[in-house]
This record gives structure tokens, C-alpha cells and sequence, in this order.
């Protein structure tokens, strides 16, 4: 078993992966595209990976799908989406990336492929690019233009572009009546921070939702789209509070059910300085379900229901106050489901677990409910007992007072703590226990006492 490698989440067999690239659904198989380096495991040379699976669970490892075309001075192909055309034709686009003038900050373009033979191999498009900055005209200058993300609407395909304008982050918006010839519509929306990357956009309901990456925790708009296809933000909040350190640049795709799927890049960099872990870097989240609450227009996510069938020794605990102090669990591993719910009314008390826990507790994860501080804290700085690797602590903040019940759904994986907390906001955090013993799970209250309506834990089969 090779340190931290985590078991059911995806990894592709070794070398460097970051994000998940045109994931898409076709006949009876989900497709996962990655960002991948095949000669090693830091960023570098970046081709396509490729995986499919019939389960969302379990992930057969395909050839590398698309590699940079050195003859045409492409020396990366970063991320993008892939959809079917109108002739059933698997085709996808992403941003091609070179030297010099081809540079990412101001030399992108977008290129296309298609697929004769099911999405195993790629051709490129002969009249490749399909998009080149010029399409902006001359007073729109656009950096880092990249991260295509195109889907139908009516008669019409639609793609968003993510950059920088004027030094701040955006999405923008283009139109196709075929996918080869484009135009331009508009900015669909700007941020305030300096970049946006990897956006998507999808109608949930009558809603549209906007998710993007900043450079730092992933966020997502929620807001309406007419006719003009404009876009006017109604509500936003925070798709996963680990940004470099937990989770960055979530693809989501469309489910033949109709469920909308979003995995996300579990990044490495916590590792910091650690030595002990080469030759594989980067992990794909669990699939997460995404739906629209009409009452708040916020979003909701969700682990999706087929990672039920990796549970196995089930592990449950009826109603319990918990008094001040900690408590072990009969339970343990490095790959585990818990799901507990809490009541927090009229409860001040903070209270939480202590995974990836060593029986003297040298090394163990600390996730703390601080409900009368608001904030949700993934304490690392006794995660690890290598050097160099990254131990400050990873905050989200809720009002807890606000709720009467914390329902806490969290999975761990070797390497990864990965938390959805009253099924609206999410966590992960990459942590690195080196020792073999560091399994145990303990639950703590500090404050007189919490009360805990069920608790249900399981080890989770790899996949
Ligand atoms: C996000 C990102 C994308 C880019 C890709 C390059 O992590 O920077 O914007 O296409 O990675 O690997």
C-alpha cells in the first residue's frame, strides 16, 4: 500500500493528475478525463488522462486520451469538457497552451476533437483553433483565457471561457449553431478576485448556476438567465471550503437521471516539503450530487447514493449525550463513512472528531464544531508527524445557532478528509499520517455536553 494513496477515491495508477476534464455520460459509461503529466508526479507536460465507469464508483483506467501536438507548437492541453454533437458525435474542447507567443497568460486558444471510436481516441480538428483571442475584438484584452465549458441550449451551444479582464476574474460567454463556428456574446459575470478558472455553468431548475475557481476556494452564483442570456446574481456561497489545500477546479456533468454530477481536484499541495510520498500526486473528490433548495436558491450537495455498496462492518450508536471529554469508537480504519446527527439547540458546547488518530495520539485530524464561534475548523497541526508538510488549520464558517440540527456526513481516505456538513456546506482537507497505527476515530465535547440523535459509521471496500 503506498503512503497516503487513498483506496475509493479515483487516482489513475501513478505520475501527477489535476483537474477533472470532459466528464460526460455515453452509451452506459461515465467518462473522467483528467489533467495529466505522464512523465512524473509534479505539473508538467500536460496531456489527457482517461477513465470510464458504469457505477460513478468503480473506475477502469483507459489509455491517455490526448497529448500535446509538439509539431504544432502545443505543449499543453489544459483542462476543458467534452459533450455529443448533434450527430451523436463524441467531441470535446480544451485550451491549448505553447511557448513564447502561445504562452497561458496571453497566447491561448481553444481547440476541439472528436472521437471515432467511442471516446477512446481523439482526432484533432484539422482547422484547429476554433477560438482564438481575436474573437474578443480589439478593445476586450483577455488573459489567461481558458477552461471551455460548452452545453445546449434549445437550437444553440453555449460556452463559457474563464480569464481576466482588466485584472479581475470572469466568465465569458460565447455561441455556436454547429460547435465550429463561434461568436462572442458578452461577459457573463466578474468577480472581484484576479482570476477565475475552470468555469461551469448549468440550469438547475429555473435557475442558473455559476461555479468557478478564483485561485482560491471554489464559489458558486445562483441567479437568473433569459432570453438575452444575461446573467443576474441572486445568491452565491462556497461550493468547498479547502481550496489549494482541500479541493479546486470541479467539472460537473449531466447524469442520464438527470442528476447534476460534480467531482472536484483533491490537490497535493499540503505535502508541502514531506519526502515520503513520490511518484503519484492528486486526487478526484467523491461525485457529488448537486441540487437547487427553491427556498433559499442555494445549493445542495450530496454524496452520490452508489458509494452505499463500498460500506461494509456497520458500526451504529443510539441516541447518546455526550459529556465533556473524549470517546473512543469501536470503530476504526483510514477509510471511513460516519454519519451523525446533532442537536444543537440550546447547546453551546463545541464538539467534533479525531480521526486518523494513533492509539497515544502523536499523530491525529481534528474536526471541530466551534458553535459558539460560527466556524467549522479541519485542525491539522497534529495530522502528520513528517516534516515540512502543511499543519495550519482549514476554516469554514456556519452559524450553528441558527440550526437546530448539524447532520455531519464525513469520509476519510488515507489522505483525505472529506466533509458535508446539513448537506450545504463541504470541506476537504489533505492530511498526511505516516504511521500504520493511526486509525482510531474519537468523538469530543468541550463544554458540559452535546446530544447526538444516531450515529452510523462503516469502512469503505476500495475500489
Ligand atoms: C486549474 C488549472 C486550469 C488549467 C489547468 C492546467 O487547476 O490551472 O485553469 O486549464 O489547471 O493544468
Amino acid at each position: 500500500m503506498t503512503l497516503g494513496k487513498p483506496i475509493y477515491h479515483f487516482t489513475p495508477p501513478a505520475n501527477w493528475m489535476n483537474d477533472p476534464n470532459g466528464l460526460v455520460y455515453h452509451e452506459g459509461q461515465y467518462h473522467l478525463f483528467y489533467q495529466y503529466n505522464p512523465h512524473g508526479d509534479q505539473w508538467g507536460t500536460i496531456h489527457w488522462g482517461h477513465a470510464a465507469s458504469t457505477d460513478l464508483v468503480h473506475w477502469q483506467p483507459l489509455p491517455v486520451a490526448l497529448a500535446p501536438s509538439t509539431e504544432l507548437g502545443e505543449v499543453h492541453c489544459y483542462s476543458g469538457c467534452a459533450v455529443i454533437d448533434d450527430q451523436g458525435v463524441p467531441t470535446l474542447f480544451y485550451t491549448s497552451v505553447g511557448e513564447g507567443e502561445r504562452n497561458a497568460e496571453t497566447g491561448a486558444e481553444q481547440w476541439m476533437g472528436t472521437s471515432p471510436d467511442g471516446l477512446l481516441t481523439w482526432v484533432k480538428f484539422e482547422a484547429n483553433p476554433v477560438l482564438t483571442s481575436d474573437i474578443h475584438g480589439k478593445d476586450l484584452i483577455v488573459r489567461d483565457w481558458r477552461d471551455p465549458y460548452v452545453w445546449k441550449e434549445g437550437d444553440c451551444w453555449l460556452m463559457v471561457l474563464g480569464g481576466s479582464v482588466e485584472g479581475k476574474g470572469c466568465a465569458l460567454l460565447y455561441e455556436s449553431a454547429n460547435l465550429q463556428e463561434w461568436t462572442f456574446l458578452h461577459l457573463l459575470h466578474t468577480g472581484e478576485e484576479n482570476l477565475w478558472e475552470c468555469p461551469n455553468a448549468f440550469r438547475l431548475q429555473d435557475k442558473m448556476v455559476l461555479i468557478y475557481s478564483p485561485s482560491d476556494k471554489v464559489k458558486y452564483l445562483v441567479g437568473s438567465m433569459g432570453d438575452d442570456l444575461r446573467f443576474m446574481k441572486e445568491q452565491e456561497g462556497f461550493v468547498d471550503h479547502g481550496g489549494w489545500e482541500g479541493y479546486y477546479a470541479p467539472q460537473s456533468m449531466l447524469a442520464p437521471d438527470g442528476r447534476r454530477i460534480l467531482w472536484g481536484w483533491l490537490p497535493d499541495n499540503a505535502r508541502g516539503e514531506m519526502t515520503e510520498i513520490q511518484g503519484w500526486s492528486g486526487v478526484q473528490s467523491i461525485p457529488r450530487t448537486v441540487e437547487l433548495r427553491p427556498d433559499t436558491n442555494t445549493l445542495r450537495f450530496q454524496p452520490v447514493a452508489e458509494l452505499q455498496g463500498l460500506r461494509e462492518n456497520p458500526y451504529e450508536l443510539p441516541k447518546t449525550v455526550w459529556t465533556q471529554g473524549h470517546h473512543k469508537l469501536e470503530t476504526k480504519g483510514k477509510a471511513v463513512e460516519i454519519i451523525a446527527e446533532f442537536e444543537l439547540a440550546g447547546s453551546e458546547a463545541s464538539f467534533g472528531f479525531e480521526v486518523f488518530r494513533s492509539p497515544e495520539g502523536e499523530e491525529q485530524t481534528t474536526l471541530k464544531f466551534d458553535v459558539a464561534g460560527g466556524r467549522i475548523v479541519l485542525d491539522r497541526s497534529r495530522s502528520s508527524q513528517a516534516a515540512g508538510v502543511h499543519a495550519w488549520e482549514l476554516t469554514a464558517l456556519y452559524d450553528m445557532q441558527q440550526h437546530k440540527q448539524l447532520r455531519v456526513h464525513l469520509f476519510i481516505d488515507h489522505s483525505i478528509v472529506e466533509v458535508f456538513v446539513n448537506e450545504e456546506l463541504c470541506l476537504t482537507g489533505r492530511v498526511y499520517p505516516l504511521r500504520k497505527d493511526s486509525e482510531g476515530i474519537r468523538l469530543f465535547v468541550q463544554g458540559p455536553s452535546v446530544a447526538m440523535s444516531s450515529l452510523c459509521a462503516w469502512n469503505l471496500r476500495g475500489i
